[in-house]
């Protein structure tokens, strides 16, 4: 189940990481604000938001790729993804970090404030958001709400991990 949930949403875990390494210089917003705070803020970058869709897309086909082979060898029943979730879940995980980064903005938190809960987990709602809408067949029959459910426990998980491990690595300015 958990080896399921995790190859069905390594296309929504990746940009994020994507994101930090490909993030560059040139913001979203430009550098407007709106009543007097920035709209999204210098951690929402062009190259980061399209290196993080290409990054979660095509590890999408690898894996769709990869398929055949790792389920002859470890007998689990994994799927395979459609276009619309290939481009889905990466697009829908940028949207979902981009949005969040509005709202606190919104909430008056500068750029690496922590939002506890909305920070792990903004990509995965909207990689499923955006998933459901384009192809809401794909998302109830593979993963289902118990399956949805468990992925937001996993994910605030694996989030918290990874990021103290960027943050160790320099590669992200807060460990969270
Ligand atoms: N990043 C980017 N573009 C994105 C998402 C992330 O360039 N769409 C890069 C930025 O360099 C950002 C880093 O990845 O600083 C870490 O991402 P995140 O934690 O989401 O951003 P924060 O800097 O913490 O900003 P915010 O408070 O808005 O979340
Ligand atoms: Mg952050």
């Amino acid at each position: 189940m958990i080896g399921l949930l995790f190859w069905a949403l390594l296309p929504a875990y990746v940009p994020n990481n994507a994101a930090v390494l490909g993030g560059g210089i040139k913001p979203i917003d430009a550098g407007r604000k709106l009543n007097g705070r920035r709209i999204l803020g210098d951690g929402k970058t062009w190259s980061g938001t399209i290196s993080g869709v290409i990054a979660g897309s095509a590890l999408a086909l690898l894996l769709n790729y990869l398929n055949p082979l790792i389920v002859q060898a470890s007998g689990l029943e994994l799927p395979m993804f459609p276009l619309s979730i290939v481009l889905a879940f990466p697009a829908g995980a940028m949207l979902g970090d981009i949005t969040a980064s509005f709202i606190k903005r919104r909430l008056d938190r500068e750029r690496g404030a922590p939002l506890p809960l909305v920070d792990q987990l903004d990509f995965l709602a909207g990689a499923l958001l955006l998933g459901g809408l384009v192809n809401f067949n794909w998302v109830s029959s593979i993963l289902g709400l118990k399956l949805i459910v468990v992925a937001v426990v996993m994910t605030a998980v694996l989030h918290v991990g990874t990021n103290i491990v960027g943050y160790k690595l320099g590669l992200k300015n807060e460990p969270w």
